[in-house]
């Protein structure tokens, strides 16, 4: 199997839903870790309102603490002009925007309906293009939504169509509650496939359920190569209640490896990275593989 590529979001979707709020020192040591691992696409910050995401607040100072350094990127999240002029002020040269296949998750994370973020996307996508800034598109509640409940995969589709068409090289469909299964999984594909190609989906399955590597797995299976995935299975939503952390970075590198995939990404650093964040944090690793490792070293 042709290699796999990972967008380590630990430090956005990560960090946006700790209870403590780290320095942008702690955030910018913990990408230089991460990076230092292999990794080479990572979520660094989000320049949204600091009302409603107070952790991401400084944003602005990680990116321009970050180095330039060949090969790795170093991505944002945007909810509209303003927090792309932000991103590109700060030296951000690649962001994500984000839209909802749930109407009343659109309206509880951005204020706004589907519709009304579509359209505020046509105009960062025409902006971003000037200024040569690549966007990536993420879809959110693709298994399912914590406030309307089921999601069709074809409501999916549609928004993944409408952003992949406005110019977003890449839709990482989201499962944001982490609700969803290997079945619900291979439909969703089969669905989107049909009006974005499959090399231009990626997986972004959170693991509340405690599916997601099973839900990966199955992706893989049909033909996604891009995964999204939180070190130390850190994060989740503010908007979502309930919902945890992202699959560990530590735990889809494991699946890799045992898959024979190759991915480029230093297991070990990577599980240090973890140990860096959750000292700060002053919570313990959510990954099994870390904490299966940990107590093979500790009994050494
Ligand atoms: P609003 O209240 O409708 O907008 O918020 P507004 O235009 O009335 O502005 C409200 C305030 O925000 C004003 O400041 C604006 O200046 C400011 P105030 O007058 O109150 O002091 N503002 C901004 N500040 C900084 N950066 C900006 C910006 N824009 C306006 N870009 C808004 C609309 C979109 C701003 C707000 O709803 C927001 O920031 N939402 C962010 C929500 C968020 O970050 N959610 C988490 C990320 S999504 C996610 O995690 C899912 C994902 O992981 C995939 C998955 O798992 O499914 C990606
Ligand atoms: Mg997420």
């Amino acid at each position: 199997m042709e290699a796999v590529r990972l967008v380590e979001v630990g430090a956005r979707d990560g960090l946006q839903n700790e209870r403590l709020t780290l320095s942008p020192q702690i955030r910018v040591q913990l990408l230089q870790r991460l990076a230092d691992a292999g990794l080479q696409t990572l979520e660094a910050g989000a320049f949204v309102s600091p009302r409603w995401v107070p952790q991401m607040a400084g944003s602005d100072e990680v990116f321009k603490a970050l180095p330039v350094r060949p090969g790795v990127a170093w991505t944002a999240l945007v909810p509209n002009l303003r927090g792309l002029e932000a991103a590109i002020a700060a030296g951000c040269r690649e962001v994500a925007v984000f839209a909802a296949a749930s109407e009343a998750f659109s309206q509880r994370n951005i204020n706004c309906s589907i519709d009304q973020s579509l359209r505020q996307y046509q105009q960062v996508l025409v902006r971003a293009r000037e200024a040569g800034v690549s966007v990536r598109g993420y879809v959110s509640c693709v298994m399912g939504c914590p406030f309307s409940g089921p999601v069709k995969p074809q409501a999916v589709a549609a928004v993944s169509a409408s952003l992949f068409g406005m110019g977003c090289y890449e839709i990482s469909l989201g499962d944001t509650i982490g609700a969803g299964t290997p079945a619900a999984t291979r439909a969703l594909i089969q669905a989107c496939r049909q009006v974005v190609p499959v090399s231009a989906l990626a997986g972004h399955f959170h693991d509340t359920y405690g599916m997601a590597i099973a839900n990966i797995h199955t992706a893989l299976e049909a033909g996604v190569r891009v995964f999204d995935s939180s070190v130390g299975g850190l994060g989740g939503c503010p908007y979502s209640p309930g919902a945890t952390g992202n699959v560990a970075t530590e735990d889809l590198l494991y699946l890799l490896d045992g898959l024979g995939v190759r991915h480029g990404v230093d297991l070990d650093a990577v599980i240090e990275a973890g140990e860096f964040i959750g000292a700060q944090l002053g919570r313990p690793t959510a990954s099994r593989v870390a904490r299966a490792l940990l107590a093979q070293c500790t009994m050494a």
